[in-house]
């Protein structure tokens, strides 16, 4: 749980302690439990918003300009509202002013403003950092600002055109949707082609999910995963002859079985094979959920990594290393890697009484193996971005 009081001082420390008091506003990360890799797809996902996320205190100044800091580690901007839209070097701040970017061009102008951000999801690790940014910076902004024609949609795809056009990543939809739209004990099943949602409950029983952290940074991973988008977009060319389609996720897996030899190039088929497969399977992990059928659910979560490492290229020996540790685990019942791949986290669904071995046994094996000592973490589902009453 997060020091507010302490944020607070940090706050006062940087900016001064006027009459105004900061507000504090929250967004968490996400876990995806399947569906990776379909959202820019059109296809079907299923996340949940997580207990950990970003927390920012803001404050209007009427000196012209936005002031950003974080308590993570030691950065300052000031850059007058005239500079904005420009991009800069440090990454993590694109975010925030992407968002302000975003904003302006929906005529919502941004005033001068302090904040202070400050958050426990782990950078690059594949649980959503960036997206809780943008939204809680979204959602900040336009509650001070009094921005009340966009509503929790809106500012889902404004953070999504965020990082699309101003960071330069071709994402999908699924991080924001979770982090604006999660709610606690539930996963979300999103149609990221229609926007259509339906919460599922998690009603785990006695299994926990626990999230791997493989330590292993993402290198690489935005130019691989723009990669993966454009092969997509191949694929969708080589269908197109046979028949009308915008995206793979439109394409069911019995048209993708009769139509594959289309597809002349075996590498983009196989990244098609997979998009269509995982789809199905999310599909197939609603309704497990929605029988209690965690054995089943379980199942797909392990078919899911194998097609994301044999069919799209996306895992890497860390992620590879800590699932197959995680599966040979008598009381795992599904273990793959979640987010976007290249490094990052694994997701597993364990039997409570496996906990302990499980972190014991996977952590000693991944070390072994790749050398890098990683870190578990007990996931919580949450609630999305919201403000957060002090005092
Ligand atoms: C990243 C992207 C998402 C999604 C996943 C892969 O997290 O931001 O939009 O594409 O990778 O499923």
């Amino acid at each position: 749980m997060m020091n507010l009081p302490h944020l607070y001082e940090q706050f006062f420390h940087l900016y001064g302690n006027t009459e105004m008091w900061p507000r504090c506003f929250f967004a968490p990360g996400r876990v995806n439990l399947i569906g990776e890799h379909t959202d820019y797809n059109g296809g079907f996902v299923l996340p949940c918003a997580i207990q950990y996320g970003t927390y920012l205190l803001i404050r209007s100044n009427n000196d012209q300009v936005v002031r950003l800091a974080s308590a993570n580690m030691d950065f300052r901007a000031e850059i007058p509202l005239a500079e904005l839209s420009e991009k800069v070097n440090d990454k993590w701040i694109n975010y925030p002013l992407g968002i302000i970017d975003q904003l302006r061009k929906l005529n919502i102008p941004v005033k001068g403003f302090d904040m202070l951000f400050s958050g426990d999801i782990p950078n690059g690790a594949g649980l959503s950092s960036s997206a809780s940014i943008e939204m809680v910076t979204a959602y900040a902004l336009t509650s001070l600002m009094n921005a009340t024609q966009l509503e929790m949609i809106d500012l889902v795809k404004l953070s999504q055109r965020a990082e699309n056009e101003f960071v330069g990543l071709n994402c999908g939809i699924m991080d924001m949707f979770a982090v604006g739209m999660g709610k606690k004990d539930n996963a979300l099943f999103l149609n990221c082609m229609t926007l259509e949602h339906k919460r599922v409950p998690l009603v785990l029983g006695g299994f926990r999910l626990i999230i791997g952290n493989t330590n292993k940074r993402r290198g690489l991973a935005d130019s691989k995963y723009n990669e993966r988008v454009t092969e997509c977009q191949l694929a969708v060319t080589y269908l197109s002859r046979e028949m009308t389609i915008l995206k793979l996720g439109e394409v069911s897996f019995m048209q993708f079985y009769k139509m594959q030899e289309t597809i002349p190039d075996e590498l983009i088929r196989r990244r098609a094979r997979h998009v269509i497969s995982e789809n199905q399977r999310v599909l197939n992990a609603v309704s497990s959920l929605l029988k209690g059928d965690i054995l089943q659910f379980g199942a797909l979560m392990n078919a899911s990594h194998e097609s994301l490492r044999d069919n799209y290229e996306v895992t890497g020996i860390e992620l590879d290393t800590m699932v197959s540790a995680a599966q040979k685990i008598n009381g795992v019942v599904g273990s793959r890697m979640t987010g976007a791949g290249f490094g990052g986290c694994t997701v597993s669904l364990v039997r409570e009484q496996a906990v302990d071995l499980f972190i014991d046994q996977v952590g000693r094996e991944y070390q072994e193996k790749t050398g890098i000592k990683p870190d578990f973490y007990l996931a919580e589902i949450a609630d999305g971005v919201r403000k957060i009453k002090v005092g």
